[in-house]
């Protein structure tokens, strides 16, 4: 009874253990599918470092299976002769083995850690501005474009991040492209990468820095060259003009324009605040709040009623606005692609 019991449980745990090995679209915050050089450097290092723990782990294991079953002294019987006090071929081999295996795996750790330093970047790398804020992100392009949240990078270029932080310690990190590296007050550190394969990754604060650490999440979009192009064109337009048909719209951005919103944020043409994020085009965006919610409508309504519900500590104060006040100005900021 207690074999099937431990038997059953031995199972349940084998099935939380084998949940991990998923697909990394069903695991988007794994670090065993790289998606960019750096990630593929990290990851070669920790097989190789797991490759020689195992090796490790199968000889000590040998040894044991061998001293329990092979060379053991059953009761009644005599021990083995006592041998002499020392044996120097067998103390010099203990000594050089591990001293070997360390120094194996010290090679490519060291090698990897002044490889993915990320100071130096080939010509013709995209160079942006990474700001960490208590809780959101901050993305800067060299051509002017300011996004929040989400960050778009061109497959197959070099990319350098140079990461700052606005108050305290932040760490970046998308587990598929790389990191985690610290946003540290008064320095810039850096991370350089190519990513190869499109698609949308996940990133989080991999520091704890207050309240809503775990929701200061961000997306990384990884476009073809020929979208990014696209995107970059998008974003470098001001915000899109209001169709004047859309009575909801203008009400909406005459709202906006003479309320508290534009003391922290900026919208092409309309504000400029620097406080909080972006939003010249925040229509454009997948999701709100440091990529906490979907950005839908409802959403939108929910954070601006009250902020602090869905991201506890946030700066945000709620706008006192509702019905159909609140509606237009759900549906501006919407527009805004
Ligand atoms: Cu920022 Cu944790």
């Amino acid at each position: 009874m207690i074999r099937i019991r431990s038997a059953a449980r031995f199972a349940s745990l084998a099935a939380i253990a084998l949940a991990g090995c998923a697909s990394a679209s069903d695991k988007p915050m794994t670090t065993l599918s790289p998606k960019s050089d750096l990630a593929q450097w990290i990851y070669r290092l920790f097989i190789q470092v797991t490759l020689w723990d195992a090796l490790i782990f199968a000889i000590v294991v040998v040894a044991f299976i061998l001293a329990l079953f092979v060379f053991s002294t059953r009761v009644g019987e005599a021990g083995p002769a006592s041998t002499a006090a020392s044996d120097l071929t067998l103390e010099v081999a203990w000594t050089l083995g591990p001293a070997l295996v360390l120094l194996m795996i010290s090679i490519p750790t060291v090698r990897t850690i002044f490889r993915t330093q990320g100071e130096h970047a080939p010509e013709g790398a995209l160079e942006i501005r990474v700001i960490a804020h208590q809780w959101w992100w901050d993305f800067q392009y060299p051509d002017g474009i300011k996004t929040a949240n989400e960050l778009h990078l061109p497959s197959g270029r070099s990319v350098r991040l140079h990461l700052e932080s606005d108050d305290i310690i932040h760490s970046f990190w998308v587990p598929q492209l790389g990191g985690k590296r610290d946003l540290v007050p008064g320095q810039v550190n850096q991370i350089t990468l190519v990513a190869n394969t499109p698609g949308m990754y996940p990133g989080q604060c991999a520091e704890f820095c207050g309240l809503s650490h775990a929701n200061m999440r961000f997306r990384v979009f990884v476009d073809s060259p020929a979208d990014f192009a696209t995107w970059q064109t998008s974003q470098l337009a001001g915000p899109v003009s209001v169709p004047p048909d859309r009575q909801l719209v203008m009400d909406g951005a005459r709202i906006f324009a003479n309320s508290p919103c534009t003391t922290c944020h900026t919208i092409q043409g309309v504000s400029r605040g620097y406080i909080g994020p972006e939003l010249t085009h925040f229509g454009s965006r997948s999701t709100l709040a440091a990529g906490v919610l979907a950005n839908t409508p409802d959403n939108v309504a929910k954070w601006i009623t009250d902020p602090n519900e869905i991201k506890p500590g946030a700066n945000m104060p709620p706008l006192l606005l509702a019905g159909p006040k609140r509606d237009a100005l759900v549906a501006y900021l919407e527009s805004l692609k």
